[in-house]
């Protein structure tokens, strides 16, 4: 599959399975069939309660780790050094894992100090318990913060799709070296009846989730979209089969409405 770099030897697909909100055996045969069809990124996270769902699919894949590239995520309570190390440790325990791919602060907290919450990271990265340091639903300006801490930050993953394109933020990204992973990339599905999303798929004659995540891949991010509907798992793998025309890419840009989904009462968007 087509990787993008984080940093050096450190690789990201460009597809990968998104399993917030997937629990028990649901998370466990999504996870499984997605491996069988060929993805090998999977995204989860603390809060997502399901690592040791994850770790069962991986096992009976069969597919070897160095194959395999997982993110996960630090909850936002948990950013002070002590929780930071205890978080890592315990996520190799649940994921049976001996190394994270990609580790990502889920959501910023300004009551903990950013600086101290990275190093605490580069530490677990200088241990081989993490391979690369990311964030996630950081602006510009946290983004700015970030930089002046002097640790590597590889790739900020935010809420991206054709109604919320974000492309100043992106543009920040490129120029800072930061891949951007597109979260809710199909918009929970909203996106996917949007009249230019429509139009595309029958000039192509292809699925409209593969004219937004095809949008997403062609502009140089990572899409993770969630299923548990083995068609769709599979369905929205083969988006990998084709391309979009640049000025079709370019007219998706332009469907920007702001339209922000995730918005959560802790959130510092207006940071
Ligand atoms: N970092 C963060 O704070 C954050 C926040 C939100 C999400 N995320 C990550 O991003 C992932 C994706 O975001 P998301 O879960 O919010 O939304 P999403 O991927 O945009 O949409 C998921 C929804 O779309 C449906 N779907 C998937 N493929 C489809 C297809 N081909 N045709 C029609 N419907 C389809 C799914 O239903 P079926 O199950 O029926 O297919 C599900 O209801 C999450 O799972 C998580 O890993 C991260």
């Amino acid at each position: 599959m087509k990787t993008l770099p984080l940093e050096e030897g450190v690789e990201i697909p460009v597809l990968g399975l998104g399993t917030w909100q997937l629990k028990g055996e649901t998370a466990q045969s999504a996870v499984e069939k997605a491996l069988e069809v060929g993805y090998r990124l999977i995204d989860t996270a603390d809060a997502y309660g399901n690592h040791k769902e994850v770790a069962l699919a991986i096992k009976n894949s069969g597919i070897k780790r160095v194959d395999l590239f997982l993110t996960t995520k630090i909850w936002q309570s948990d950013l002070n050094r002590e929780n930071v190390i205890s978080a890592g440790n315990r996520f190799l325990n649940e994921l049976e894992v001996d190394y994270i791919d990609l580790l990502l602060i889920h959501w910023p907290n300004k009551e903990i100090n950013l600086e101290e919450t990275l190093e605490a990271m580069n530490e677990l990265k200088r241990k081989g318990i993490i391979r690369s340091i990311g964030v996630s639903n950081f602006t510009i300006n946290h983004l700015k913060d970030s930089l002046n801490a002097k640790v590597r930050i590889t790739n900020n993953q935010v809420e991206i799709h054709p109604t919320l394109s974000q492309i100043d933020l992106r543009n920040f990204c490129k120029e800072n070296n930061i891949i951007v992973t597109a979260y809710s990339p199909i918009a929970q599905g909203q996106d996917l009846h949007l009249p230019l999303i429509q139009n595309l798929a029958a000039k192509y004659n292809k699925p409209p989730s593969h004219v937004i995540l095809n949008w997403i891949i062609q502009s140089g991010m990572v899409a993770i979209p969630r299923s548990s509907n083995i068609e769709h798992i599979v369905d929205n793998f083969r988006t990998l089969d084709w391309e979009l025309e640049k000025q079709d890419v370019d007219e998706i840009d332009n469907l920007n409405s702001n339209n922000r989904l995730i918005n959560p009462s802790f959130s510092e968007f207006d940071h």
